[in-house]
């Protein structure tokens, strides 16, 4: 356990992005920003139909267009030994509409682009299936995942009071991280080198070495700063494959940037989800049933499914629970892991169909949720290894006003605008992996730390120096910090919101294993002042090596660090560590919390919907730094106002591709979207679940929020819509 003083963890929370001055001067690169020579460029040809075969693709006219240095096609590409569910080339069939059919590879960008247009490609078409609407009785359970059941549904639900049954819809989403995905790959021999941008360097490592048939140590994968992710660079996606099959083809470095509208389709998306809600409970609002069905699509690919309804078995006690999941097949790209993937959606439906409940109970929604607060983990009755919800609702509720909200609808008027109050519970799992860390204390005083793991713009790098600097007792700005290369000690992915709960303790455990190598070095050496002392008496401090129990640091106790290794060869003191899972893991379960309150304003007119505060206390275990913690609960908030009022991905029943594969059209929020945002931290550890007592942090912070403003603007307007977006013309009616 580690107890830091609070004067100690006051200093380091306004300690500073380690990578904040690397990132304003333009010093950090990204995958596509490295000097690579020779390099040539890669554009992706993309199909034009949403299924059918690839018949032919005459490419006699682009092979001889200006700068083309090849063409690989389903008709020359190299078979791969073992694929992931990516479309690399390896047979003809078009499963999606911009599924990756050839890649050109030539002197310049705009070279491949204007070769890729001379392509002449013919296809046969086959009936598609795109109208998810119109599909729905081809739904079917997915191969893996889906129901789950507790207690007698239909008798539970007998013996209500109050009835809730209604159906929630939430549209497609994409990713649109502010870099693409992007891939510079090159071949010496059979070693294979990349930079890509990515939220795993392990995984991009293991795809190719298995994509190639070549060893995992012929495969080195670079990726010092991933420019956002949210779950899209979390999976080796057709680019980064392809790119280094291009750069075989064409004997030279190969760069692949997907460009915006690639970035809809070929790299998933989060599904559709279409939700059927039934909620039961007594006059007291005791829930006596919980029925969560969720239905979304999914690709011809292979089966993903966006688990709506998981989150709905834990969240809240009751007498019986059915969920389940079912899959409408589509020709679309796959989905993947979004921001919460699960949580985010899953958290719109349950969250509204409680608002409507307390409605119906004349309720306030803060008590319903209290009366059904679970305080064991309804699953298997296991304890939480914390659990501060309460504190979440009183905190956040106290310093949103809740208790002068007005239950009746449409009560509160401000000018031409109704104003209206919600709120909403936030939840997100906590997980950590097994990760290993190399902490080195170099001759000249500072710290090296070493991890394979990679930082997507969360705070990564400022955490483990800080971690680092707490260990020795130094300044954070003596700590240097190495991620994203496959050569240091391998490391998780950075997804499920599991990166700072995993590294964070590899990185305690190293440099806690190097100052004692110090503190041995120290004891063994005839000329130390610390000659012949007890290892696990010394201690450092600001780069001096002392006593523990010695009340001063004088030169007859302690020596500067510098000087010891000096005297010792001048080598680095080294030590990796491999951090382990707590042992007793199964015997509870470990969870994030929180608690989202927000108040719009609706124009009586134009229905335009502004967020005008959003108010949000979450219980996620220890703050490691608050500027950057802070930061990625205000952007999860931030989402959910898009979620709740604006992006959506429109697809074309005919053609199947996504309408609106741009940003003027794709509407995430910006700045005069947001209105103002009251982040809070109960900062209460949760040492059970690791020595840190920190929980993950990037995903929660959208759970909750899109059902907050929902039922916010129900309470302004009285008008319920339970299909998102909420856009304008939905409450016009
Ligand atoms: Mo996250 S959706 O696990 O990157």
């Amino acid at each position: 356990m580690i107890d830091t003083p609070l004067e100690q963890q006051k200093e380091r929370q306004l300690g500073h992005r380690y990578d904040a001055f690397a990132k304003v001067t333009g010093r950090a690169k990204y995958a596509a920003e490295f000097p690579v020579k020779n390099v040539a460029y890669g554009h992706i040809v993309q199909a034009d139909i949403p299924a059918g075969t690839v018949v032919s693709i005459d490419d006699a006219a682009a092979s001889r267009a200006s700068g083309v240095h090849s063409i690989v096609t389903p008709f020359n590409a190299p078979k791969l030994a073992e694929l992931g569910n990516v479309n690399v080339l390896q047979n003809a069939t078009v499963l999606y509409s911009g599924q990756p059919i050839a890649v050109v590879v030539a002197r310049s960008l705009p070279e491949a682009q204007a070769a890729a247009a001379l392509l002449r490609i013919t296809y046969k078409e086959e009936a598609a299936k795109l109208d998810f609407k119109g599909l729905l009785n081809d739904a079917r359970p997915p191969k893996r995942g889906g129901a789950s059941r507790r207690g007698d549904p239909e008798a539970s639900a007998a013996k209500a009071a109050v009835t809730i049954d209604e159906t929630y819809t939430t549209p497609i989403q994409n990713h649109n991280p502010m870099e693409p995905h992007a891939t510079i790959a090159w071949w010496e021999g059979d070693r294979l080198s990349v930079y890509d941008s990515t939220q795993g360097i392990s995984g991009v490592q293991q795809a190719l070495a298995r994509a190639f048939s070549i060893p995992q140590a012929s495969v080195h994968v670079e990726c010092p700063y991933t420019g956002g992710g949210f779950g899209c660079k979390g999976y080796v996606w057709s680019h980064t494959i392809l790119a280094a099959m291009a750069a075989k083809a064409a004997e030279r470095p190969v760069k692949l940037v997907l460009e915006r509208p690639q970035m809809f389709g070929p790299v998933g998306s989060r599904p559709n989800t279409r939700q059927h809600i039934k909620l039961a409970a007594a006059a007291d609002g005791k829930l006596l049933l919980q029925q969560h069905d969720s239905v979304c699509y999914t690709s011809m690919i292979s089966d993903w499914v966006e688990s709506a309804a998981n989150q709905t078995t834990l969240l809240y006690d009751s007498e019986s629970l059915s969920t389940s999941h079912l899959v409408v097949p589509l020709n679309l790209g796959m989905g993947t892991w979004m921001r919460a993937p699960g949580e985010a959606t899953g958290s719109v439906g349950l969250e509204i169909a409680l608002d409507e409940l307390a409605e119906k109970l004349n309720m306030d929604p803060v008590e319903l949720r209290l009366v059904n607060y679970a305080e064991k983990d309804p699953r298997q009755g296991k304890p939480w290894s914390s659990k501060h919800l309460r504190e979440c609702y009183a905190q956040a509720g106290e310093r949103f006003g809740w208790s002068k909200r007005v239950a009746r609808t449409g009560q509160h008027r401000e000018g031409n605008s109704l104003i209206g109050h919600g709120m909403a519970t936030a939840n997100y799992g906590a997980g950590r992996s097994p990760s290993s860390a190399v902490v080195r204390i170099l001759p000249n005083g500072r710290v090296f730390v070493g991890i394979g793991t990679q930082d997507l713009g969360t705070g990564t790098y400022t955490i483990l120096a800080q971690a680092a600097a707490l260990a020795f007792s130094i300044d954070p700005a003596m700590v240097d910090v190495k991620l994203g290369d496959t050569s240091l000690p391998h490391s998780g992915g950075s997804g499920g919101s599991t990166t700072a709960a995993s590294v964070g303790p590899a990185v305690y455990d190293a440099a806690a294993q190097a100052r004692l190598k110090l503190a041995q070095l120290a004891a063994g050496d005839a000329q130390s002042p610390l000659h012949g002392v007890a290892a696990e008496e010394i201690e450092t401090k600001d780069g001096r090596i002392f006593l523990k129990t010695a009340s001063g640091t004088g030169p007859d106790k302690s020596e500067a660090i510098t000087a010891l290794l000096a005297r010792n060869g001048g080598t680095p003191v080294e030590a990796t560590a491999t951090s382990e899972l707590v042992k007793d893991r199964d015997s509870f379960t470990s969870h994030s919390w929180g608690a989202v309150f927000a108040e719009v304003a609706v124009d009586a007119d134009t229905h335009m919907v502004r967020v005008r505060r959003l108010v949000a206390t979450y219980d996620i275990g220890t703050l490691l730094n608050d500027k950057t913690g802070t930061n990625q609960l205000v952007g999860g908030l931030v989402w959910g106002i898009g979620m709740a009022l604006h992006e959506e991905s429109v697809i074309d029943t005919k053609y199947g591709r996504t309408v609106n594969e741009n940003f003027a059209e794709y509407h995430v929020p910006v700045n005069a979207d947001v209105g103002e945002i009251d982040v809070t931290c109960l900062n209460i550890p949760d040492f059970r679940f690791n020595p840190l007592g920190a929980r993950g942090i990037g995903e929660i912070g959208i759970t909750g929020a899109a059902a907050a403003i929902a039922n916010a603007i129900y309470n302004a307007t009285g008008k319920r819509v339970r299909d998102f977006p909420i856009t304008p013309d939905k409450l016009m009616a």
